[in-house]
């Protein structure tokens, strides 16, 4: 098998405080895999994904991406994240956030800008290139975050809720760019309280509760190991702790 995207072994997350959000966590993503994060709130996603990105300390175990330990800068270059919360800097313009991204992943100025006016071409900010974050309305803030993640080319581009809150038209946009990105070769790990999103979207999806992997399948292998007609009726049995039925899982 070739080097999965994301080789996640033993994750221990202990939060200053002593909250333990994460209880040995073992995951792996397949280079090229669409593959969901499904778990309710407060299940771990983001900081599974704050910890990948090495944005928090783990408190014992390994991660690595495309074989790289996730504290190399190899590792943090491979990766394109798309934050839960809308961080953008409201001092910057649509075009200064894009080509300062691309700066602090190491882009000559003359590619980030290239790379920068192809963004906004895709994401259909290009009117909007002078206009800074604040005066942006909701959907533009997504797609942008979107299109910062993408600046510097990552092979793995990670999306903590990229569609909460985004109205229905926004959410299928969304949608296709997510799906052509991954028709490139771009490994896509996605979170969502949307079961439809994930049913649709993604290849393979891993259902965590308290910080515990539950399962990892196929839509339809979770349907058949939960014995369940709708991935709903899984989610449900899952998260009230019900073991699968199958040997699949
Ligand atoms: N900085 C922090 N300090 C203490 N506890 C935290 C911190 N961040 C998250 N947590 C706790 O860790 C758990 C998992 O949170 P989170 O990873 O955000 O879950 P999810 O993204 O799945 O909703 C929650 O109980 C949350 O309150
Ligand atoms: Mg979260």
């Amino acid at each position: 098998m070739s080097t999965p995207a994301l080789d996640v072994r033993r994750l221990v997350k202990t939060y200053d405080g002593g909250f333990t959000a994460l209880h040995g966590l073992d995951l792996q993503v397949p280079a090229g895999a669409f593959f969901g994060l499904l778990g309710p709130n407060g299940a771990g996603k983001t900081t599974l994904i704050s910890a990948v990105c090495n944005l928090i300390r783990v408190s014992s175990g390994e991660i690595d991406v495309f074989g790289a330990p996730h504290t190399s800068m190899e590792a943090r270059a491979a990766v394109g994240l798309a934050e839960q919360d809308v961080n953008l800097d409201r001092f910057l313009d649509v075009e200064e956030t894009l080509v300062y991204h691309g700066g602090y992943f190491g882009m000559a100025r003359s590619d980030a800008r290239r790379r920068a006016a192809e963004m906004m071409d895709v994401f259909d900010l290009r009117a909007k290139a002078k206009v800074r974050a604040p005066a942006l309305s909701g959907g533009m803030r997504r797609r942008l975050l979107l299109a910062r993640a993408l600046m510097h080319e990552p092979r793995l581009v990670i999306l903590d809720e990229p569609t909460a809150g985004v109205d229905f038209e926004l959410r299928l946009e969304l949608w296709d760019y997510i799906r052509r990105l991954h028709q490139q070769g771009t490994t896509i790990l996605l979170t969502t309280h949307y079961l439809e999103e994930a049913e649709e979207l993604c290849e393979e999806i891993a259902l965590i509760r308290g910080g515990e992997l539950l399962a990892r399948d196929s839509a339809d292998g979770l349907r058949a190991a939960y014995d369940a007609r709708t991935l709903a009726d899984v989610y449900v049995k899952a998260m009230a702790g019900e073991q699968p039925v199958g040997a699949a899982s």
